[in-house]
């Protein structure tokens, strides 16, 4: 978990000062939030939101858009992704993701894969959208272990 303070869920003011990493996370996930908001979400009415920050500080940021063919939907990880890729991003160093839901939600198996092949170095910054403070911090590789990464060239 990073939480930015050990003796639990920090407030605002409160915030620990001088810590670059810190305020980084606290930014993306901030961009994250703002993006849930252009959600398109009319079926479940869960809005989740993303941001996604390069090694050369450019971002993109996504939310989940719905279909009427419900398996037609677009999760917020990949609409992000995919809006950046296309845009020329590449190294991606970190993916913020808000909902609102206790702890924050975790990518689908869909997304981690899409993560371990295009973003596999980020770090995965999750919040629930009413305590933006309190971020929980995973590595692509922990998501998706021994992900499937090209097809083997001895296949018929
Ligand atoms: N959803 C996301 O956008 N990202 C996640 O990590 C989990 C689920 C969306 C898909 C669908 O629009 C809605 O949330 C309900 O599953």
């Amino acid at each position: 978990m990073a939480n930015d303070n050990p003796k639990g869920p920090r407030r605002s003011r409160h915030r620990k000062r001088g810590d670059p990493a810190a305020d980084q996370r606290r930014a993306l996930i901030k961009e994250a939030a703002s993006a849930r908001q252009r959600a398109v979400a009319p079926y479940s009415r869960f809005k989740v939101g993303v941001a996604l920050l390069t090694e050369d500080g450019q971002m993109a940021t996504g939310a989940n858009v719905e279909s009427v063919s419900y398996g037609l939907s677009c999760c917020a990880e990949r609409v992000a992704l995919l809006a950046a890729l296309t845009a020329g991003m590449k190294r991606f160093v970190a993916m913020a993701i808000v909902a609102r839901a206790d702890g924050g939600v975790m990518p689908c198996g869909a997304c981690r894969q899409l993560l371990a092949e295009y973003a596999p170095q980020a770090k995965i910054w999750v919040a629930d959208s009413r305590a933006l403070g309190v971020i929980r911090e995973f590595s692509v590789a922990e998501l998706l272990p021994d992900a499937f990464a090209a097809i083997p060239t001895n296949s018929d």
